[in-house]
């Protein structure tokens, strides 16, 4: 198991089906060693992601102890939790009104979100272009899901930061991702640094405001 922390780049932050959706599952006190194990278990059943989303959406169901549990965020990025071949784990904090590149994930993604607010363009591939499809917007509590070839990108629309847990089907930070120039749409080969460096200057400027 892999416990480190990073700061890395929004590279690859996101989700799967399209749609958020609501959990229904009953509260139960979270563990952030639970999730890890639950997730791991149902990767190795081979449930594949829709037993992430049912291990995840459980675990964020109460969304204000899942804050309580990991404690306030102080720093806007990416904290890797867990990482093996066939899974990664995130947690993920979005500085106000951050936003993230059109990207994909070579695999599929699942995000719960704790606190705050994701809201997701959903775009299609047309050629080495990208087209904006459809969108959804990702509350406290909620789950949303990217398939393994979706391309999404993020904004956080609040003046606050948003918190959440990506679950990756596979080793997020080994996969060759590709990003879409915000102006021309056209796709190129994620720069992982740059992600990295956009993550960084966010929370510079976060931590430059208290
Ligand atoms: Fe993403």
């Amino acid at each position: 198991m892999s416990r480190r922390s990073v700061i890395a780049g929004a590279a690859g932050i996101a989700a799967a089906q399209f749609g958020a959706n609501s959990s229904s599952a009953r509260p139960v006190p979270f563990s952030m060693d639970r999730l890890i194990e639950d997730a791991k278990q149902a990767v190795a059943a081979g449930g594949g992601q829709p037993a992430i989303e049912e291990v995840l959406g459980r675990a964020i169901s109460n969304h204000d102890e899942v804050l309580t549990a990991l404690g306030e965020p102080t720093d806007v990025g990416l904290q890797e939790i867990y990482r093996a071949d066939d899974l990664t784990i995130l947690n993920v904090v979005w500085s106000p009104y951050m936003v993230q590149l059109p990207h994909d994930h070579k695999m599929w993604a699942t995000i719960g979100i704790y606190s705050g607010r994701e809201d997701n363009i959903i775009w299609h591939r047309r050629g080495i272009h990208a087209e904006a499809a459809t969108a959804s917007s990702v509350g406290a509590g909620e789950v949303f899901s990217l398939p393994e070839h979706g391309v999404h990108s993020v904004t956080n629309p609040l003046p606050r930061l948003t918190c959440a847990i990506h679950i990756y089907g596979g080793d997020f930070f080994a996969a060759e991702k590709s990003e879409w120039d915000p102006e021309t749409l056209r796709e190129r080969p994620m720069d992982f640094e740059a992600a990295q460096e956009r993550f960084r200057d966010a929370n510079d400027r976060f931590r430059g405001r208290e």
